[in-house]
């Protein structure tokens, strides 16, 4: 028998309206426009902020009702849905049950996956492991975070990283030869104390003093994480093509997680790649934690051709990180 594969058979994904971009952060924080786009890469960021009372499932529901659409797919069909975020819309509630109710996923079982911002590609693995079982054969993967929930916009060493997105992909069979080849995923949980949200949690309830020390944002020791993001998500990288016998010349695209212009190439420049094998769309979105892979999938898309073979990377909070090594699945 031919061996089963998972394979990305569509793509879709949502950004919200709103574009904050570095001239109005200028009028917030003492920051500027040359700083943010030398240190970052970045430009702009979306925000939800049309629709109050909204969280990131409408994000997940819209990016999955884009891949819905375009793929003609009967959402009573999708097995499962894994909602990727750092997110929930609420604590013990599962937003991604609440996300399947809403598209009509009438017949899947849906839960939530936190890994910061690896966990789109903890995500994929976890899909893949599912169909290459034989158990299920069509999987909802979203990742999605509305991160503007959890941003200080008085700390100017956060608030000019993050935004606010969602992308989903559909994980289907396949026993062509594409699809996910192999990973090496890592986390060392040593490294939870330079990126987190401190309250909130079950260690540190809300009070009233929490939500005064202003302990329910994210805070990050942006160095150290741009240090452990360089060394081991390039570590990861060149791991895997050596691995897999891969030279930089069979590479076709590398999506790493857009956290940092600096780190995707620092990434790139390891694997001796050309800067026309990297995926970019930092400027336009920021961070958006589960959401940049995705993204970058969706807006990539028509470039992506059948057979192409895409390296998937990511790091983030926890410390999580890894590498995916893809073979891309159809033609758009
Ligand atoms: O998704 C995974 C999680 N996140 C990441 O991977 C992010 C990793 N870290 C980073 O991307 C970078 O560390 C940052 C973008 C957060 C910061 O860039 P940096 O080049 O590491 O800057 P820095 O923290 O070393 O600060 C350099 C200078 C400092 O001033 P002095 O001490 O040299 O006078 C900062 O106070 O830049 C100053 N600075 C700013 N200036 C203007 C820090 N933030 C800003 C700002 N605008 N927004």
């Amino acid at each position: 028998m031919d061996k089963v594969t998972a394979a990305i058979t569509a793509v879709g994904k949502y950004v919200p309206d709103y574009i904050l971009t570095n001239k109005e952060l200028e009028t917030m924080v003492e920051t500027n426009d040359d700083w943010i786009t030398s240190r970052t890469g970045i430009k702009e960021r979306r925000i939800l902020k049309e629709e109050e009372g909204k969280g990131t499932s409408y994000l997940a529901i819209k990016s999955a009702e884009d891949l819905i659409a375009k793929s003609n797919l009967d959402p009573s069909e999708i097995e499962m849905v894994i909602l990727c975020t750092a997110t929930p819309d609420m604590q013990a509630a599962s937003t991604g049950a609440f996300v399947a109710n809403k598209i009509g996923a009438v017949n899947a079982f849906a839960f939530d996956l936190e890994a910061a911002c690896s966990s789109f590609l903890y995500g994929l693995s976890v899909a893949a492991g599912y169909i290459e079982s034989g158990r299920y054969k069509k999987i909802l993967l979203i990742g999605a975070d509305m991160n503007s929930s959890m941003i200080d916009y008085t700390d100017r060493t956060t608030c000019i990283i993050f935004g606010d997105g969602a992308g989903a992909v559909l994980v289907e069979p396949t026993t062509d030869g594409n699809g996910l080849q192999d990973e090496i995923m890592r986390s060392d949980g040593s490294g939870r104390e330079f990126l987190n949200v401190a309250a909130g949690g079950s260690m540190m309830p809300a009070t009233e003093e929490t939500v005064k020390e202003r302990l329910h944002f994210a805070r990050q020791d942006g160095q150290t994480v741009f240090k452990n993001a360089v060394f081991n998500m390039a570590d990861v990288c060149e791991k895997i093509l050596e691995k897999n016998n891969i030279s930089n010349d069979d590479v076709d695209w590398l999506a790493a997680h857009q956290a940092n212009k600096r780190i995707v190439e620092a990434t790139a420049r390891r694997m001796k790649l050309d800067s026309s094998k990297v995926m970019l769309n930092i400027a336009k979105y920021g961070n958006t934690t589960s959401a940049t892979l995705p993204l970058l999938l969706a807006d990539y898309e028509k470039q992506l051709k059948k057979g192409d073979t895409v390296i998937l990377a990511a790091f983030g909070g926890g410390f999580s990180w890894g590498s995916i090594y893809f073979k891309w699945c159809y033609n758009s």
